[in-house]
């Protein structure tokens, strides 16, 4: 099979990551919950928060300045943003055009994309259409979360497993340097939304006291089931990924997924054929970062030197919708 060409490259990535540190023995203090049961079911030991005032937009647009940096991009040259968020920073306008204004990207368009954990895989794929359809040249895709300020700090099932962050990417239509975007599959399946959301606070069920009362504006999650979910669509999602670019789990340098728990990681390790030392992992230090997840997981792992150029990187995400999601990048 012909290896299909990228039409979009990755010029540099970017991340920001709030200054708080928060263990799980600090979560200790203030729940019933121990260091001991996170780290065993989760793979968790910390965890950032960001303090009020950095807003989602504030995180996306640090993450932003320094993969433009990198890719000696001027905020001007930028064509389009595409911020994906689950906590936008209002309901309306986009977060995406607040970070805008915060870059001074002027000549841009921007929007937000919600696709929860898969978000930034979705945001790339939207991204790379825009261009290899040569509207544009270079655009900003922004993975940003505030995930402290949607979790129920009451719930101890879900709010130790969360983490707040952001990751970016710079992208420009490939000029046949046969780096970048080489495969992707994205699914979704609505038919499950009620696994993981916010209950109400929605136009569906606008805000009110008795949903403030009862909490059902902040993060659900039926844990045990999107467990089962995340490991089958990961799973599958790079078997197709890996099958459009013509490659075998051998040719994999470095798998790069969401990383919400090192239970999900390991089994899709495994079920992708790839040892855990081809794997990287952030989630002991991070938590859950939603989308921000994989951008972080990039950049860190490029600036660790464990992707050099022509590795091929796959990464795989899932998450509320349920949505999911996998992609080849060679470097
Ligand atoms: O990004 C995509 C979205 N998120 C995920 O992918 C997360 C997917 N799910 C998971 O990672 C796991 O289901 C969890 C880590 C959330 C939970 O692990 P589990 O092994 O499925 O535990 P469980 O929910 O079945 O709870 C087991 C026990 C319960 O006690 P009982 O009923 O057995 O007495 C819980 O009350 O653990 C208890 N528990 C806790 N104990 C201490 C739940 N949360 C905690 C906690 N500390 N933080």
């Amino acid at each position: 099979m012909k290896k299909p060409e990228p039409l979009v490259e990755i010029l540099a990535t970017g991340r920001y990551l709030p200054d708080q540190v928060v263990t799980n023995d600090d979560l200790a203090q203030r729940m019933e919950t121990s260091d001991e049961w996170i780290r065993t079911r989760t793979g968790i030991r910390a965890r950032r928060i960001a303090p009020d005032g950095v807003n989602t937009a504030h995180l996306g647009a640090g993450a932003a300045r320094k993969a433009m940096e990198k890719a000696d991009v001027e905020p001007g040259e930028v064509d389009v943003i595409v911020l994906c968020t689950s906590t936008p920073d209002h309901w309306m306008p986009a977060t995406a055009c607040e970070t805008q204004a915060l870059l001074g990207c002027t000549n841009a368009w921007a929007f937000d994309v919600m696709a929860a954990c898969s978000g930034f895989l979705y945001g790339m794929s939207v991204a790379e259409g825009y261009l290899a359809a040569g509207r544009g040249e270079i655009a900003l895709v922004i993975a940003a979360e505030k995930m402290s300020s949607i979790i129920n700090w009451n719930d101890r099932s879900t709010c130790v497993l969360f983490g707040d962050g952001a990751g970016a990417a710079v992208l420009r239509r490939a000029n046949g340097s046969g780096r970048g975007i080489v495969a992707s599959h994205m699914r979704s399946d609505g038919r499950l939304s009620n696994l993981l959301c916010r209950p109400a606070g929605g136009a569906a069920e606008p805000i009110s006291q008795g949903i403030l009362e009862q909490a059902r504006h902040l993060v659900h999650m039926e844990g045990r089931e999107v467990f089962k979910n995340a490991v089958r669509s990961m799973a599958e999602a790079c078997d197709f990924a890996l099958q459009q670019a013509g490659l075998t789990a051998g040719d994999v340098d470095l798998l790069v997924p969401h990383q919400a728990n090192i239970r999900i990681i390991e089994a899709t390790a495994k079920y992708a054929n790839l040892p855990m030392d081809k794997v990287f992992v952030n989630v002991d230090r991070y938590g859950n970062m939603s989308s921000a997840s994989v951008p972080v997981g990039l950049d860190e792992a490029d600036e660790q030197g464990r992707i050099g150029a022509g590795s091929h990187v796959l990464t795989v995400a899932f998450g509320a919708g349920l949505t999911w999601g996998a992609m080849v990048l060679r470097y």
